[in-house]
């Protein structure tokens, strides 16, 4: 309808120009800042644009929305953002998804998009290979790792419990296994008092005799064990759990094992540190975001799933206005494996990404994150007031300041404000997370364009302000 007042020519132009636009912003993107702060005056003023009767001229909106709406925020795709999980997107995978929306097929099922549905199952098959599943394994991909939780933990519960024992179900995780976990187990019936956090050893993964433990106890309870949830890469210190052990003790009980690769499983891509993740074939179900280090952009996370029949039994339905869209021979309907059924075929962004650079560059742009985190690492190594809290794995370090006449409190204080400082210089973001208690520095590097001179130069500069913090300290 708006065609009639707005022409497709002006939509054109629009679309051009913010294209030159945002390849510039782009472009410059290294330079600027980590965090774009946005003032009260100017969220005012966005709420006041309110919604217009009359609608308004094209290029002014676009301008408003290129200048003061998309302007602000974490520069989740900076080399030197350095904080959670980052979002390291890649140009080709922003075509991928500007191609995607552009064409808007309906991907829930294979026959409004066949081909579409055709490159994401053999994208899936390609994935499931890298893991070690064999052919009859399935997935889908899902809009991230939290989708991908949540569809592997419904397809556990209605495979291992039955409609009996579903309020006796029990779910174990580590005390570092993700937030998102216990978010899905509450979705699918499973309260908190039904799930039980296994302590983790000195490299934070889980402990095996302690799981068992509390498996058995539960059993002798009357209780029903059903899933175990693994991690290829924690969110905190990027440890990865024993997988081997852990498939051998849901072996002997009876239990599904589901591996949250979110972060960690494209790590299957690479040629150097592949067999950190020996065992994760044993798994029934594995997580796996492209939007973390795959490098592509928001929302596209995978569920592969050993036995495709499983995902089937959980969401397959078949409503009467469906059917015209219904099952061919041989192929699935992304709708009867998973909890969407109107789609994007969020799979093809990644397609394109692995087309253009190949399995061998993209590989090669994981290995470097490992790189980033040993360069931090030495270089934090060289101030002796630094505690190294979990050394470089997975492209991850976690370290804390630590002056011997300060208390553990003062400690967290001071790690904050070190962060917080660099935070407002804008170079790097650097951000804090809490191990074992205490408040500590954390990098995650994934940035394919990062390099070790901005990792030296991060670590210098927050040793810099930790100089100044203390030494403002002891003038105080
Ligand atoms: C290990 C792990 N699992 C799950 C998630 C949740 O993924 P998403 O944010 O894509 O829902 C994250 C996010 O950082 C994660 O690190």
């Amino acid at each position: 309808m708006h065609e009639k007042i707005t022409t497709s020519k002006q939509i054109e132009n629009a679309a051009e120009e913010f294209i030159r636009n945002f390849f510039s912003y782009y472009r410059k993107l290294p330079n600027d800042k980590i965090i774009n702060e946005i003032d009260n005056d100017k969220i005012e003023n966005l709420r006041k644009i309110g919604i217009p009767i009359q609608g308004r001229a094209i290029d002014t909106v676009v301008n408003e929305m290129v200048e003061d709406i998309y302007q602000y925020g974490n520069n989740v795709n900076h080399p030197r953002y350095l904080g959670f999980i980052p979002g390291p997107a890649s140009m080709l995978s922003w075509l991928g998804d500007v191609m995607t929306s552009a064409f808007n097929r309906h991907a829930g099922s294979w026959v409004s998009c066949p081909a579409a549905s055709c490159i994401e199952q053999e994208l899936i098959g390609w994935l499931c290979d890298q893991a070690g599943f064999t052919e009859k394994s399935g997935g889908l991909f899902v809009s991230g790792g939290s989708m991908a939780n949540l569809t592997a933990m419904t397809v556990a519960r209605d495979k291992i419990l039955s409609e009996e024992t579903q309020h006796l179900g029990v779910a174990y995780v580590s005390e570092q296994t993700h937030s998102s976990v216990a978010k899905g187990l509450r979705i699918i019936g499973i309260p908190d008092s039904r799930i039980r956090r296994i302590p983790v050893d000195s490299y934070f993964k889980m402990d095996t005799d302690h799981l068992t433990c509390s498996i058995q106890k539960d059993i002798d309870e009357g209780l029903a064990p059903f899933i175990v949830i693994a991690s290829a890469g924690t969110t905190n210190t990027g440890s990865i759990d024993p997988f081997e052990k852990i498939s051998s003790i849901c072996q002997r009980y009876g239990m599904w094992m589901h591996v949250d690769g979110a972060f960690g499983a494209s790590v299957l891509l690479t040629k150097t540190h592949k067999n950190l993740l020996k065992g994760i074939e044993l798994s029934d179900s594995i997580s796996w975001d492209a939007h973390k280090w795959l490098f592509q952009t928001y929302a596209c996370g995978m569920i592969l799933v050993k036995n495709r029949e499983n995902l089937m039994n959980s969401f397959h339905v078949q409503p009467e206005y469906l059917k015209d869209l219904g099952a061919v021979q041989d192929s699935f309907n992304p709708w009867e494996m998973g909890i969407e059924l109107t789609r994007p075929a969020r799979g093809l962004k990644l397609w394109f990404t692995l087309q253009v650079m190949g399995s061998d560059a993209i590989g090669a742009a994981i290995e470097h994150g490992f790189q980033l985190a040993e360069w931090a690492e030495d270089e934090l190594k060289k101030n002796k007031e630094i505690e190294i809290v979990s050394p470089a794995q997975m492209a991850i370090v976690n370290f804390r300041y630590s002056p011997r006449n300060m208390t553990e409190h003062q400690k967290d204080e001071l790690n904050q404000q070190i962060s917080k400082k660099m935070l407002d210089s804008g170079y790097a973001g650097i951000f804090t997370t809490e191990i074992n208690g205490k408040k500590v520095l954390r990098i995650c590097a994934i940035h394919p364009d990062t390099t070790e001179v901005d990792i030296r130069n991060t670590v210098r500069l927050l040793n810099r302000y930790f100089e100044e913090l203390v030494s403002f300290q002891r003038t105080e």
